[in-house]
């Protein structure tokens, strides 16, 4: 049986599970695998929307055989042309030749560059519309959500949006398609690293998308990973509102470098000194051990930062500056920050951890605690100070 689902009487499902890659976009961890979303819509016209990575491209067009049952496509949607989508555009072309490529005028510069294709396009603009019969495709551009030719396609007769990468998520779809047939809770975590991962840097791109797309009837959100949103469509769009607005919860998220255990030992102490001040949301992540994806979640969700790091050969630690390159990379806004580090002899790690606050303009709470060679009583006095500051902040900021 192929794996075409009804998300109506005659649109369909016909996307694949992706459970042998281990790294997304060759970077970010995917445990749960991915799932690659394309659907079809059946009327007078045929119109395929977004289509699926390369590796997953045979079983995705044995899908979209059955469902077409020997009629050929009139149109392909692109939404998005980053590959794991568009990897099978051009076989989609060479088996329906007649089958014209819909997309904005920054999508087809892409199509040729990727794939070489430049002939039966067309090219819509922001409004336009496409009928298909019983079906109407309109067409909204919403740029940098995540790349410059990013759209989204919504069918108002239905009221199905076809949303892109926007309200996606990491994991697979194991049987169940729809959000409300799936175990949310298992998946928490993949839609948020989704989005913290791969649209994070976009904040003011996604919040102007939502506020285009706050006019719209939503019945259903299919975006090209993850489950269709069609029970939980607002808290879906209530998370990409906080999230890209980058408000946080009460809590710290405490990343270290150590490699003898002596900035480790800080870190601890620290933590210590927040939970006897109240905070209860402490994460404490070894950035050698854990990779930047889930520390830089965990860094979306809350509002206190505390890093710290030996020094290594004058400067930071390598692990530590993956991570901080990437948050700077990523501009990520809004929190707190405490440093603490170790030197054996010149330092260069809460240096370096210095020069990052002022570059991110994050607001540090406190004075760094830098220990020569291992922690001693004035380091750790330093330590509660910056949990007693870290902790006042968090209380006025969250009374
Ligand atoms: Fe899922 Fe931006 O591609």
């Amino acid at each position: 049986m192929h794996n075409r689902v009804n998300i109506s009487d005659k649109i369909y499902w016909v996307g694949c599970n992706d459970r042998r890659t281990h790294l997304f976009e060759n970077y970010w961890p995917i445990p749960k695998g991915v799932a690659y979303n394309s659907y079809v819509i059946v009327d007078e016209k045929i119109a395929i929307v977004d289509t699926v990575e390369k590796g997953a491209m045979d079983e995705y067009l044995d899908n979209i055989e059955a469902v077409l049952d020997g009629r050929q496509a009139d149109y392909l949607i692109v939404n998005h042309m980053e590959p794991d989508h568009s990897g099978s555009i051009r076989s989609l072309t060479e088996r329906y030749p007649n089958m014209q490529i819909v997309g904005n005028k920054k999508t087809f510069p892409m199509l040729k560059g990727f794939y070489g294709i430049s002939e039966n396009l067309l090219e819509v603009k922001e409004g336009d519309s496409i009928d298909l019969g019983e079906h109407k495709l309109n067409f909204a551009m919403v740029p940098m959500l995540h790349w410059p030719e990013t759209m989204v396609t919504f069918e108002s007769t239905k009221g199905i949006l076809f949303s892109g990468d926007a309200f996606g998520a990491f994991g697979t779809l194991d049987g169940s398609i729809f959000d409300d047939e799936l175990d949310l809770d298992y998946l928490e975590e993949e839609i948020s690293r989704y989005y913290s991962n791969i649209v994070g840097k976009y904040g003011s791109p996604t919040q102007q998308a939502l506020k285009k797309l706050g006019g719209l009837d939503i019945k259903m959100i299919c975006a090209t990973h993850g489950p269709i949103w069609r029970t939980h469509i607002a808290e879906i769009i209530a998370k990409y509102d906080k999230w890209s607005k980058y408000e946080t919860d009460e809590g710290v998220v405490i990343v270290f470098s150590s490699m003898y255990g002596n900035t480790e030992k800080m870190a601890d102490n620290i933590a210590r000194q927040l939970v006897k001040r109240g905070i209860k949301k402490i994460r404490i992540h070894d950035a050698s051990k854990t990779h930047p994806s889930y520390i830089i979640n965990d860094i979306f969700r809350f509002r206190g930062v505390i890093l710290g790091s030996c020094a290594y050969n004058g400067g930071l630690f390598p692990a530590m500056e993956t991570l901080i390159h990437e948050l700077q990379n990523m501009a990520v806004k809004n929190h707190i920050l405490g440093i603490f580090g170790s030197k054996a002899w010149g330092g260069g790690g809460v240096r370096t951890l210095s020069k990052f606050a002022e570059a991110i303009k994050w607001e540090v709470v406190a004075e760094p605690a830098e220990a020569l060679c291992a922690p001693a009583n004035k380091d750790y006095n330093q330590c509660e100070e910056i949990a007693e500051s870290m902790a006042n902040r968090l209380k006025e900021l969250y009374s």
